[in-house]
């Protein structure tokens, strides 16, 4: 008997950014009713339905909201701006009902500085908690326990005036970083973990994993010249220590016994080793680790090329990859990758990259209409981040305005003042006119879920790149190596021109049926002519091909 892979190698997930997705009582702020209200459009058992597996939920915990949610003040209960846990129990009732499932997301490095347990152990240099944090003395009168530098600017110790020391924190000051050294910490964190799966939870993000344990010898940060900004020092001594990695295979072990709960990281791109490394040395680490390579990367065929392998190769032989274009801390990838040219057309070519890649892909709310960054004015402005670098950054509140459902005044958002303001596309492009047109890019993606979901190769086939002689060609194949006759084998090409290309692939001559492509194609049995793939400018294709092809470059 084979084993069935786990429920989240095939799953699409879905980020729900709260503050964002559906207001349900006029406040401005998306909730947790406004979720369940929005949860056939996710997934209704019909094809009408978008068709995602899993919604990784960004925060939704008590804080202050200095960072969004990335600041918790209690970690086992919901903002009141959201709900109540009895709403939560709700969404994960109603979500299992249409076969989704819910992902928490779990700040491990920091909490608030509102939280009761910096509050006591600021309180007191005896209190329990005074170890659950990181404290030290200054070097002599004025400086600072070391030089190192925050994520979100400025010193990472902030002077405590009540207790007399200084405390760390590598994001904002608001965000005091967790000493995991401390076992009662661990010990409450995993108890943490415990609270949401009893209370139906499937799996968790963890936030900024590689911050997790620092140098306790407050050795300072080698100075890197002619770099600003957080980049400005070598970060050796205040993250990426193997602390982490001890965390992640306690957490591990703490979950083993609920095989459906799925880990998933996010770890800095920098990290030594690559995010990659989290995944353990013996798959002891996490289930899967966040890949951020193709959502840096510029909309260029020669950047794919080598990032798509490169990411499918950091994987380890017996875990699984995730593909993600998007998120809440990054400008939106349609504004990214459409930059210089065609944005719709770009658009459809990157779907059919992120539900053709071997790995499991997260899409962020509203990239499957189009959604564009929202074009906001200082005043706008809400991310003490975006706030610090704007304009020299686009920032992260321009990805984070609200869904757009429809083309009334709010975007069907809300029917009172949205917390950020709508993006100026929103009577084009929204949830109402889409399901309308049948061109439209959440039909593509809904097709591509589709397809994904009905094609084995496409859903578990190892990734081969494939080589063609064409510059701006990007070509690969995914093989199913259980199943056996057609479907075995499936063809991705992609055209990151402008223009039209033909091209050959080596070791492929034989014909394929043409399963999707982005554009408005009638034939069956193209894209190939006369053995050359024809494809037009910015155009993906997914084809099935008829045959073993001649021959397949890199086997795993
Ligand atoms: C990464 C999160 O995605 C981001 O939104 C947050 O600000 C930082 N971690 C700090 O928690
Ligand atoms: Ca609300």
């Amino acid at each position: 008997m084979l084993k069935q892979p786990p429920w989240w190698q095939s799953a699409v997930v879905y980020q729900i950014y709260p503050w964002s997705f559906q207001d349900s009582n006029g406040d401005g702020i998306g909730d947790i009713p406004g979720i369940i209200s929005r949860l056939d459009y996710l997934n209704d058992g019909t094809p009408s339905s978008l068709g995602i597996d899993a919604i990784w939920l960004s925060p939704i915990y008590p804080s202050p909201m200095v960072d969004f949610g990335y600041d918790v003040a209690d970690y086992c209960d919901v903002d009141p701006r959201f709900g109540t846990l009895s709403d939560f129990d709700c969404l994960v009732k109603e979500a299992a009902r249409r076969g989704i499932r819910i992902i928490m997301d779990l700040v491990l490095n920091h909490t608030s500085d509102r939280h009761p347990w910096f509050r006591s152990a600021r309180a007191s240099r005896t209190s329990p908690e005074r170890d659950w944090y990181f404290w030290a003395d200054g070097k002599g009168l004025w400086r600072r326990p070391s030089n190192w530098n925050a994520r979100f600017g400025g010193s990472s110790w902030t002077w405590d005036p009540a207790s007399h020391q200084y405390y760390l924190h590598s994001f904002l000051p608001s965000q005091p970083d967790l000493n995991w050294g401390n076992p009662a910490l661990k010990a409450k964190m995993l108890e943490v973990v415990q609270f949401w799966i009893d209370r139906g939870v499937q799996g968790f993000r963890l936030d900024a994993i590689n911050w997790i344990g620092k140098d306790i010898r407050w050795v300072n940060n080698p100075r890197r010249y002619g770099w600003r900004g957080y980049t400005r020092q070598q970060h050796l001594h205040d993250r990426d220590q193997p602390l982490a990695h001890q965390v992640m295979r306690d957490l591990r072990t703490a979950v083993s016994c609920y095989p459906d709960v799925v880990l998933i990281g996010e770890a800095s791109a920098d990290t030594p080793g690559g995010p990659a490394s989290f995944y353990g040395t013996s798959s002891d680490e996490l289930h899967m680790v966040f890949d951020f390579r193709l959502l840096k990367s510029p909309w260029r065929a020669d950047c794919f090329r080598e990032l798509m392998t490169d990411g499918d190769r950091a994987v380890p032989p017996d875990d699984w990859p995730t593909i993600v274009f998007s998120n809440h801390d990054q400008s939106r990838h349609i504004d990214r990758y459409g930059s210089g040219g065609d944005v719709d057309r770009r658009a459809r070519a990157a779907a059919v990259l992120l539900f053709t890649l071997r790995g499991t892909p997260f899409l962020y709310y509203g990239e499957e209409l189009g959604m564009r960054n929202g074009r906001l004015r200082y005043r706008d402005l809400r991310d003490p981040y975006t706030k610090r670098f704007w304009p020299f950054r686009v920032g992260r509140d321009p990805a984070r305005t609200p869904m757009q459902w429809d083309g009334s005044p709010q975007a069907g958002f809300t029917t009172g003042l949205p917390w950020l303001p709508i993006s100026q596309t929103f009577p084009t492009v929204n949830v109402e006119q889409s399901a309308d047109d049948p061109s439209s890019l959440f039909h593509l993606y809904q097709r591509l879920i589709q397809l994904r979901r009905s094609t084995p190769a496409l859903l578990h086939g190892t990734y081969i790149p494939c080589k063609c002689d064409h510059d701006d060609v990007v070509v690969f194949l995914r093989r199913d190596g259980q199943g056996n006759g057609s479907g075995r084998h499936i063809l991705v090409a992609v055209n990151f021109s402008e223009r039209p290309a033909v091209c050959s692939v080596s070791g492929i001559d034989n014909e394929g049926t043409l399963l999707l492509s982005t554009h408005d194609r009638h034939e069956q049995r193209m894209p190939w002519r006369t053995g050359q793939l024809d494809l037009r400018p910015d155009e993906a294709v997914v084809v099935q091909m008829q045959a073993e092809p001649v021959q397949l470059f890199s086997k795993r």
